[in-house]
């Protein structure tokens, strides 16, 4: 069977992450027909849109996407592009790797975010040139399709379980729906679960990551959780992420374009590596996701490596490293 997917490399380091990470997945896949779109800062100055109709229609049409990152224009991009696949769960890990001098080289993390709604529905307000309000959403649905997600998620990956985090002791009605709804569809599925308060979890995840494995929370709480993991693994050369929706999913890097090192030749390809790690074991290739995950991984410990690692290997040096290992 042939499995299209779609390639948007977007603006600055996305243009040189994204096609090392395409030579990766031709020598894996010869089964997958790669679809280019363009999308961001460089399509909005010469067309006036940043997403253009045809790389959203793509997006929506393709087994799944490969995206950069978008530059001025992400939130015009990549929110549109989420809503595109339907997304209703990010999935970030977050992992300490050798070689690397991580902060926490313990760290081994997965956060299921909720991708759809809580602060970041859009219901913000100006009342008055004083007062601003926010309207924050959460829904019995959208918690239990995510906690029905986390719940495969750790049975496939024979996890413990998951800690459930939420601030229901204050948001009780929005974070209380959540903590509860989780709860249940734990319960019901026979997974092991507990709970942590957002704020409080942010502590013990500096101090000891290694008690916690994965991590179901509301959309602004795995948003900054996540973050705040990233920074005890390194930084965010090596976080991938995945967009996941019933028909199909869009994987991506955390970072962003980089504009402070965009053209040089030295961006940090793992992270996309990882990300397409991600994607072939969305598509049912197991085997194959986990000889990338191990390729990047043994060149992350025994180098070349990039400069944001310590290194001074271009990311052409370090995407021949990993061709060589796969091959
Ligand atoms: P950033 O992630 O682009 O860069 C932050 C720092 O990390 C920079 O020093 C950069 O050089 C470094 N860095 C990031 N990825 C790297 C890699 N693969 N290899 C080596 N070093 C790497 O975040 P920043 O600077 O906040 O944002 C830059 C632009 O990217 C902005 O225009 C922002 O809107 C956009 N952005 C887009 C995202 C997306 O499309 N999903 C996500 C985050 C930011
Ligand atoms: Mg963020």
């Amino acid at each position: 069977m042939t499995e299209q997917i779609a390639i948007v490399s977007g603006d600055g380091i996305g243009q040189e992450v994204v096609p090392a990470t395409r030579r990766v997945l031709e020598v894996i896949g010869p089964q997958f027909e790669f679809m280019e779109a363009d999308a961001g800062d460089a399509v909005k100055e010469e067309t006036g849109t940043a997403l253009p109709d045809g790389t959203r229609e793509l997006v929506a049409g393709a087994d799944a996407t490969l995206f950069g990152a978008a530059g001025e224009t992400a939130a015009d991009v990549i929110l549109p592009l989420r809503r595109a696949v339907d997304s209703f769960v990010n999935v970030r890990p977050a992992r300490a790797y050798p070689g690397t001098d991580a902060l926490r080289p313990e760290t081994d993390l997965v956060f299921l975010r909720e991708n759809t709604e809580g602060v970041y529905a859009g219901h913000e307000s100006r009342l008055t040139h004083d007062v601003t309000t926010l309207t924050r959403v959460v829904t019995e649905s959208a918690s239990e399709r995510l906690a029905e997600f986390a719940c495969e998620y750790v049975d496939e990956r024979d996890e413990d379980g998951f800690t459930i985090a939420h601030k229901a002791n204050v948001m009780r009605e929005t974070d209380g729906l959540f903590r509860d709804t989780v709860d249940r569809v734990a319960d019901v599925r026979g997974v092991p679960h507990d709970e942590a308060l957002m704020d409080a979890l942010a502590t013990h995840l500096c101090l000891r990551p290694e008690e916690y494995g994965v991590i179901v929370c509301p959309n602004l709480a795995g948003d900054v959780l996540s973050d705040l993991a990233a920074g005890l693994v390194g930084g965010l050369g090596l976080l991938p992420s995945a967009n996941i929706g019933p028909e199909n999913a869009l994987f991506e890097p955390v970072h962003g374009t980089a504009p402070d090192i965009a053209g040089e030749g030295v961006a940090n390809p793992c992270a996309t590596m990882f990300s397409a790690a991600m994607l072939l074991e969305y598509l049912g290739y197991d085997g194959e996701g986990q000889a990338v995950r191990d390729a990047v991984e043994s060149v992350l410990e025994n180098g070349p490596r990039t400069p944001d690692l310590g290194g001074s290997a271009g990311t052409g040096e370090v995407t021949e490293a990993v061709l060589t290992r796969l091959s």
